[in-house]
Order: C-alpha cells, then structure tokens, then sequence
C-alpha cells in the first residue's frame, strides 16, 4: 500500500451509471439494500425459501463468534438443488453446458443429461462403498465430468475436495492426507496450450506416500498410454456408464460439509477451508442472481475459472446450475490455437455475461484490439471480474474493447473463505468507478478499520473486515480449529479479518489494495510466500530462502526469490542453477509457483533479532529506492542485492 497508489486512486472520479434499460430489466432493484437492512437475518431467510428444502429449518442462525451456523434443522440436498428441480418443473432440455474442448470438440449437455450424468455417477461412488462424510479428492482437467463428479459426491453427502489440475504430486498428496480421501477422480489427462497433458501420472505418484485412497476413478479424455494399476483403477466409463440413470437422493443437515476447498494462507501448509450446504448454496445462488442479473431463459454465461479454485465452485457450478443457467464450459487456454479463442467462443455461442480475471483482461490488451475486433462481441451485455484489484486502465478498455461501452462491469471481490461474493456492484443500480468494488452486497456487512479496530472515514485507508456473520462464510479450516481462530479472528476480537488492506474514497466506494500478509497474488492465486520459500529449502542447494511479491504489470504480483546457498555441496552455476530451482519449486507446489526471478546472495537483510525484511526486498524486486533500512543487522547488504537484482534475469 504505497503512497502512489492511494494519489493514483483520489484521481480517479470518472464514473458510469447503468444505462435506464438495464437499470428497468434488472434483477437487482435500489430497494434491495434497504429490505436487507430492515430484514436483518430474515433478508436471508428470504433467499434460503428460494432453494428446495426437504425440510424447512427451525432457527436461522447460531451465533458463537467465530462459529456459525444457518438454517439448523433443515435438510437439503446440492445435486436436487442444482438439477431435480429444474427438470421436475419442465426445463429438463434447457442447456446446462457448451462444453467445446481444446481441440475443437464440443458436447451439449442439457440439464436432464447433466441429471441422468450426476445421478449414474452417484450410483457409482455407491457401487464403491463412498458414503456421506467420506472425502473424495477430484483432479481433472476442465471438462464436464469434472462438475458431474462434485454434483454426485454432493448428492451423496461426501465431501469434495478439487485439487486444481496444475499442481503437483506432492501438493496433491498433502491435500489428499490432509482431508483423508478414500477416493480419487482423476483424468487420463486433458488438453492445453495444443497439446495433451498427462494428470494421472500425478495421482499414481502422490499415492506412493501414505493414504487411505481405496480407488482412482479415471475418465478418459486424452486416450493416450496410461500406466496402470489394475487393483486400484477404475475407467470412468466402464463403472459410470453401466449405472442406472436415475438416483434417489437422501438429504442432508443444513450444517453437513460440502466440501473442502484448499488455499494458500500465511504459513507453508494450504489450509482446508470447508463450506456447509445450506448457507452456502443460498449465498451463492443470490449473488449470482442479484450480481450477474441472470436471466436463465435468455442468457448465456460464460466463467472462465477452473474448477480447481472457489470461483469455479461457486459460479461454474453451484451458483449457476441452482439457478438455471445455460453455460459455457471451455477446456484449453486463451491463446489456442489463436489470440481471439475466446472472443471467437463469445461470438459461436452468443455469451450475454461474461466472468473473468484482470490478468486475462490485461494480457488481452497487451495481445491488441485486433483480436476482439474479428469477432462479434455484440451479444455481451455484463461484464465480471475477480480475483485481484483491476486497474482503471484495464478497466476501461474492458468496458470498451469487450463491452462496446454498453455493458455494465461488476468487480466482485470475495475470497475462498466467503464462499459467495461480498463486494461488488449491483449492475442496474450503481453507477461503478473503474477499479473500485464499490459497496458491500445487500446483507452484507464490510468496514475498513485501523490498527485499534475503528472504522476509517472516506477517504482514508485500513483493513478489510467482515463483522456480521453470513450464510456462506467459511465454517472452519479442516482438522484445525485453532488455525481458523487464530488466523481468521483474532487479529479483532470477534470480526472476520479478510488479509486485504483497502481504502474509502470520498463517496464511501471501496478500493481494494491488496493483501498485507504474506500471501501473493499471482494471476489471481492465491500462493504463500512462506510455502514458496519452504519449497526452495528443501531443495539440497539452498540454505536459506527469502520470496516476495512484486508488481507485475501482466500477473498483478510475480515471484521473486533470493536465496542463500548452502556451503560445501556440489551446485550448478547461474542459469542452470536457476532453472533447476524454478523447476524444483514447480515439482513441489506447480508451475503457477514457479518464482519469476530467482537471486543467488551472499547475506539476506536481517534485523539484529534475525528477522527477514521482506519490505527492503520488495523495494528492491520492484526497482524503488530501498526504503529505511537502519534496523538492519548489515547496512551494506541491501547495495549488494539492489545490484545484483538488477544483472538478474526473469524468464516466462
Ligand atoms: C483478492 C478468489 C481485489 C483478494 C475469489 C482476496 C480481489 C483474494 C478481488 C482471495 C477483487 C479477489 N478486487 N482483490 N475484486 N477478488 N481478490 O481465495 O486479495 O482465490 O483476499 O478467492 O483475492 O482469493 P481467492
């Protein structure tokens, strides 16, 4: 939080109002805000009868700091609430998804498909002795088996854990001992960037350590050789297939878990973050209704997440499918095998609302005009965004490039944790400033504070904070109550503490500034500063190990490492040794760890009591003067490192 970004900010006063057509067909009305405060709990209450409930609950909400519960005595069930329902009232042929792969491949799933597909694969985790409670790891590629798997755990009531198919064994196998899994759903592997990739070499070496994995289901994609262990692995196709199509769903206490979501926090450990079903899937459902005005009859939405990370769970699959929606679901990368893939699917499948992430949104402006310009973008009319702060600049060519100057854009902050979005502009009513989240959504409460836990006037800057329960906050961190206390609630007694800093401008909108923890934004994931610098200790070179965050004008944040080397031991030189560092840290978190730059120093910058100083290296990754450094144990080691950094290469 640097003094230039808070000028930068006061200058921004442009601002853009919903057109009155959007404004007059909108989901979300201006009374919105007052209904949830007059209604308090019961505003919630209201949006939870929006959802099907075998059995109603008997009281709202529990309140012990930090612990919540909602709707307690009612069941439920994710799977009926996302597909029963909408073929039990006749719209069993709408689309649920456009699956178009990488390749070129598409598949069109109708809701009463995406059913039967839930209901055999349910069958199937039966047939294999999961039952509710179980924990199931999921790590696919992004195809529509994929959300089949979570939609059938939920309807069982096991809990599913999706591993984001870019990480590692071994950050695979921590999640699976983690959570306990009895079961794994994996793929052949999938398609990116033009070519196939393998995923179940992964699995087959993650569960060489030790687990309770009975089975590894395995849908094929890709078709190519996959080694094979006959006692353990099961095709996808040869038990799910054979399966009846129809499943009679039990349903579950509004309090059962539904899954266990795994993010980067401060230490080297990701903690499991869990969510429960009822507070979660009404949270969900409303901020997708309210914040992307869906309209399931007419519009195509398209959530370019994957489903390895909360947005995909949240608004790919939970929030989406309860109410409806018509989706598209695409498998490969941005740039294959043209710049314009996207834009091209925009057009082929006439998307209406479109949800994605600044660092795709800046990438495409580095890519130029040329690429939305071919296609016909015209079928557009919301615009989404998250998962990092965007920049006016990328904001305003968003609206432009992509929305034609027509489209509302909605910057939804939110994080694992909240489970739903939090912050975020109601498309027909608030006029939006690019860069800002705006307001809290109606329900919710949000401040920014100071050091003592006071709210900041306009104007000034603070802490994120959270301090009224909501139906979708995190109900704990997987096996490890006093982590989620102490990480989550005892920075303010009794509050929720996000780990963002932001600021109120001088009409009360919020500004999100990024994290003040050690946690990095990378593309918009979340990786731990300490779990990079783990990763590169347990490397045999390297002694010690100091990483840092720097703005990255492509990634919002790159990785930067500085490391000392261990005496004595055989090492390779420059480059080389770089590379099998990048690369070692890519084999025990994932590529998207992989430090932008990698420094080999002599001494890191220490505090007489042997504290690193992480905020000298950060001023030295982001070429700025090298702020106050008079506590430091060796004035002189900051020369040495601003000139080395200087002479060091990035690479990607
Ligand atoms: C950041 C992603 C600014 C923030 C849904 C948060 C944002 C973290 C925004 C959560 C936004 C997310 N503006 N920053 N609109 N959305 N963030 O858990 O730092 O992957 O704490 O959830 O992303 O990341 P997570």
């Amino acid at each position: 939080m640097t003094e230039e970004t808070l000028d930068n900010l006061s200058s921004e006063d442009r601002v853009f109002a919903p057109s009155p057509e959007f404004a007059a067909q909108a989901n979300a009305q201006p009374s919105l805000y007052g209904e949830a405060e007059a209604g308090g709990v019961a505003f919630w209450e209201e949006q939870a009868r929006e959802l099907i409930w075998e059995r109603k609950w008997d009281t709202a909400l529990e309140w012990n700091p930090p612990f919540a519960k909602w709707f307690i005595g009612g069941k439920i069930n994710a799977s009926v609430n996302a597909l029963d329902r909408h073929v039990a009232e006749g719209h069993g042929g709408r689309i649920a998804f456009h699956f178009e792969g990488e390749p070129g491949d598409t598949r069109t799933i109708s809701y009463a498909q995406l059913l039967a597909d839930v209901c055999k694969a349910a069958n199937a985790l039966t047939e294999l002795g999961i039952v509710a409670g179980d924990r199931v790891a999921i790590y696919m590629p992004l195809i529509p088996e994929a959300a089949v798997a979570m939609l059938a755990c939920a309807r069982i009531g096991a809990i599913h854990s999706v591993v984001f198919g870019g990480f590692s064994a071994d950050a695979l196998l921590s999640r699976i001992q983690d959570a306990d899994a009895k079961l794994v759903i994996t793929a052949d592997g999938g398609f990116r960037k033009g070519g196939a990739f393998a995923l179940k070499p992964a699995v087959d070496e993650a569960l060489l350590g030790k687990t309770n994995v009975e089975k590894v289901l395995v849908v094929k994609r890709t078709a190519q050789e996959t080694a094979w262990n006959s006692d353990r692995d099961i095709w996808w196709h040869e038990i799910v297939d054979r399966q009846h199509s129809t499943h009679t769903p039990e349903f579950f206490d509004s309090e059962h878990p539904l899954f266990i979501l795994y993010t980067s926090g401060t230490t080297a450990k990701p903690k499991g973050i869990f969510h429960t079903i009822g507070g979660y899937l009404t949270q969900v459902a409303y901020t997708h209704k309210v914040v992307f005005d869906i309209k399931p009859k007419t519009d195509v939405y398209w959530c370019t997440a994957d489903v390895g990370w909360i947005t995909g769970h949240s608004y790919m699959v939970y929030g989406p499918l309860i109410n409806g929606a018509t989706q598209v679901m695409y498998e490969g990368t941005p740039d294959t095998p043209h710049k314009g893939r996207i834009f091209e699917l925009v057009e082929k499948y006439g998307v209406t609302i479109l949800y994605t992430a600044p660092t795709l949104i800046r990438t495409w402006m580095k890519w130029g005009e040329e690429f939305p310009n071919q296609f016909n973008l015209s079928s557009l009319r919301l615009l989404g965004s998250v998962g990092e702060p965007i920049n006016p600049e990328a904001w305003i060519w968003y609206r432009h490039v992509i929305g034609g100057g027509r489209c509302p854009i909605v910057d939804t902050w939110w994080q694992t944790e909240t489970g739903a979005i939090m912050i975020s502009p109601l498309p027909g009513v608030t006029a939006t400033k690019p860069g800002s989240a705006m307001r809290p959504l109606p329900g919710i409460s949000a401040k920014v504070v100071d050091d003592n836990g006071v709210p900041v006037g306009n104007g000034h800057g603070g802490y994120l904070i959270l301090d009224k329960p909501w139906p979708s906050m995190l109900r704990g961190v997987w096996g490890e109550e006093e982590r989620f206390k102490e990480t989550y609630w005892s920075r303010f007694e009794g509050i929720y503490f996000a780990g963002d800093g932001a600021k109120l401008d001088d009409d009360g909108a919020i500004w999100l500034l990024g994290r003040v923890d050690d946690v990095m934004n990378v593309s918009g994931h979340r990786i731990s500063t300490t779990e990079v610098e783990s990763a590169l200790v347990s490397h045999e070179t390297v002694a010690e190990a100091a990483v840092v965050g720097a703005a990255d004008p492509m990634t919002g944040q790159g990785i930067v490492a500085f490391v000392i080397l261990r005496g004595g031991i055989e090492h390779l030189e420059g480059d080389a040794l770089v590379k099998q560092l990048r690369d070692h840290v890519a084999k025990e978190i994932g590529a998207i760890a992989k430090p932008r730059q990698i420094m080999v120093v002599n001494e890191l910058p220490k505090t007489r009591s042997g504290k690193i100083m992480r905020r000298l290296l950060k001023d030295v990754a982001e070429n700025r003067a090298v702020g106050d450094a008079t506590t430091l144990a060796d004035p002189n080691v900051m020369k040495l490192i601003s000139e080395g950094l200087k002479s060091a290469t990035s690479e990607d």
